[in-house]
């Protein structure tokens, strides 16, 4: 059920992490390693580094880090098999078909069965709109002026008015009721059993970046409440990491994205022409949604309703978008709404035209500021500068700050030179020295609590891993069954071979795992840093620790594991004990 480990390898090799890199990432050669601007964290000076020598990528600024079938699985939101494929596509390596049985498959890998399962329920989706009983739902859509291609392109659908269609449908296809459940398809309550989600609602399918349908909105086609009932996430839905559209909008090639605010409004702009337009999923806009947008472009119009609640979400948006390095602009759609009634009124000439006249973020939060004061009172006038100065202080780079000072200087008609003045007061005032909080960078994962006792064999094995002394030094005291974590000790019994064939090969250990938990955990153990510990004698004594508690954990579970009869056993764990002592007398040099 699993490619073979050869092939994998085989695969891997053809395709050199540096080249494959470079298509995503601008890197810049410095010394033995590569350099470029992390696509996984919001940065501003390189600290993502490709090495090719070992065939592995690692950034010193999040963390993240692993092989390129490794990169693949995080960039593109991969599985492993789709990386793997990807891969052996782009090197010419074929990869024999296979053939799992459903049960295997749905071992192998829960994300692509929902996937899978989210495909098939689309496809249901959209027969449905096509069928008779979908004539209600096709007529919406139709008189909100959808045509058939843009159905079609957007895989419109329709949810009928059985409350279990798409239930037992998915069942006939083999699916249980449980993947169902996790795809967030069904809801059960003790009145009505399983139930489906959606119900009598216009369906739309939301993609991810590579057009697989990760999840669904649907909406009434009236004025009942609530209007929108998305999927709820999922193991492969995450709302913070996707953007409706973003599978078309990325290949639009236009140099910046229009962000909206709903399905709809993607669609109609899409329909007239403007395919770069996406939006958030029934959230707010999140530093992920900035680190998404920035992996295709570095300009961002933010096309949001045009009344409070937009502004004010445009306005919460664009500190978040300027954080990520992308510069962005707001367009109004006044009279109207939203661009979706914008363009059904006034068309897409119109539309390019205010594109044109959109209005630089900063100046436009400025302009709703204002609206606050009374700016024939002076004192008022003066508070409103001083609103400006504290928000003109936070650009952090001297010239595009003094540009700013000058653009409202002008466009305020005030001089640049008072209003300077005013920011260096406003910026004294506020403790200059003050760091600059930074929003959490968006692929960081909640750290999950580690058993000591497998902490320990992560750090020994990591330090094995970095410097070859350490295994040369440790090897005749500890062996790989004593690193009792299964993934642990598959990864020192291939650690301990290469060694002694004489060429540690981390890449190639990382792809032997294919499930994607244990690949992620296998690429951090070669990249968790070890604390920096200063003398040479330290680092003995740490290592010295990190032994004994490794052994005695090995000894304590293989003496609860003994089987009362098993003398030898017995016999050789108390050896084991006794021999402890021996490590205390271990010399390992690290000057
Ligand atoms: P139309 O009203 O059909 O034009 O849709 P729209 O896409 O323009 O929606 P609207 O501007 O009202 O809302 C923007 C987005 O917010 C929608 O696309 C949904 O993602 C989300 N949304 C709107 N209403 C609801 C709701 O009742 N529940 C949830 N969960 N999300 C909603
Ligand atoms: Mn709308």
């Amino acid at each position: 059920m699993y490619y073979p480990d050869e092939l994998i390898e085989e695969v891997r090799v053809k395709n050199d992490i540096v080249d494959v890199i470079s298509g995503y990432v601008r890197l810049t050669k410095k010394g033995s390693s590569h350099f470029g601007l992390c696509p996984f964290h919001n940065e501003k000076s390189p600290s993502f580094s490709v090495s090719r020598g070992k065939q592995m990528y690692y950034c010193f600024g999040c963390g993240a880090g692993g092989n390129v079938i490794t990169f693949l699985m995080e960039y593109e939101n991969y599985t492993f098999l789709e990386a793997v494929q990807a891969l052996a596509e782009r090197a010419g390596v074929e990869l024999p078909k296979m053939e799992y049985s459903r049960e295997a498959k749905e071992k192998a890998n829960l994300k692509s069965t929902l996937l899978e399962i989210n495909k098939a329920a689309a496809q249901y989706f959209y027969v449905q709109l096509k069928a008779g009983q979908g004539k209600a739902a096709h007529d919406y859509l139709t008189n909100r002026g959808l045509s058939e291609d843009t159905i079609k392109a957007f895989g419109l659908g329709y949810s009928n008015k059985y409350s279990d269609d798409l239930y037992r449908y998915l069942q006939k296809k083999g699916y249980t009721e449980d993947l169902i459940r996790q795809a967030g398809l069904i809801s059960t309550d003790e009145k009505h059993g399983v139930y489906d989600k959606f119900w009598n609602r216009v369906m739309f399918p939301i993609m991810d970046a590579n057009s697989r349908v990760i999840g669904f909105g649907g909406r009434v086609m009236g004025d009942a409440k609530p209007k929108y009932l998305n999927s709820p996430e999922t193991p492969v839905f995450d709302k913070s990491r996707n953007l409706y559209g973003l599978h078309k909008a990325r290949s639009s090639r236009k140099p910046y994205f229009l962000l909206c605010e709903g399905y709809m409004d993607v669609i109609s702009m899409h329909q007239a022409g403007f395919t770069n337009a996406v939006a958030s999923l029934g959230t707010a806009f999140t530093a992920g949604h900035a680190s998404l947008i920035k992996r295709y472009v570095q300009e961002v119009y933010l096309v949001y309703d045009s009344d409070e609640a937009g502004t004010k979400a445009a306005l919460r948006a664009t500190p978040i978008l300027k954080e990520a390095g992308i510069s962005a602009k707001v367009i109004r759609m006044d009279p109207y709404k939203d661009p979706d009634e914008f363009i059904k009124n006034l068309g897409a000439e119109e539309f390019e035209k205010r594109i044109g006249g959109a209005r630089n973020a900063f100046m436009f939060g400025l302009e709703v500021l204002e609206k606050n004061f009374h700016m024939d009172s002076p004192e008022e006038k003066t508070a409103f500068f001083q609103e400006a100065a504290r928000r003109l202080m936070q650009f952090e780079d001297e010239l595009e700050r003094n540009n700013y000072i000058e653009a409202v200087a002008k466009t305020y008609r005030v001089s640049a030179e008072s209003l300077q003045k005013l920011v260096t007061k406003e910026a004294v005032r506020a403790g200059m020295a003050k760091p600059v909080s930074r929003p959490k960078p968006a692929g960081e994962r909640p750290e999950k609590k580690e058993d000591p006792k497998a902490t320990a064999q992560k750090i020994l094995l990591t330090w094995m891993i970095d410097d070859a002394r350490v295994f040369q030094a440790i090897r005749g005291f500890i062996t790989p069954e004593d690193f009792t974590t299964p993934l642990y000790q598959t990864v020192a019994g291939m650690v301990y071979e290469q060694y002694e064939n004489g060429n540690l090969n981390p890449a190639q250990i990382i792809s032997h795992f294919q499930e994607e938990e244990e690949h992620r955990e296998a690429a951090s153990l070669f990249h968790t840093r070890i604390r920096e510990l200063t003398t040479g004698q330290e680092k003995e004594r740490a290592l010295k620790e990190t032994i004994l508690r490794v052994k005695e954990n090995s000894i304590d579970i293989r003496a609860k594991e003994l089987h009362p009869t098993d003398m030898a056993g017995l016999q050789r764990l108390m050896n084991e004990k006794r021999n402890l002592p021996e490590i205390e007398k271990l010399h390992i040099s690290f000057e």
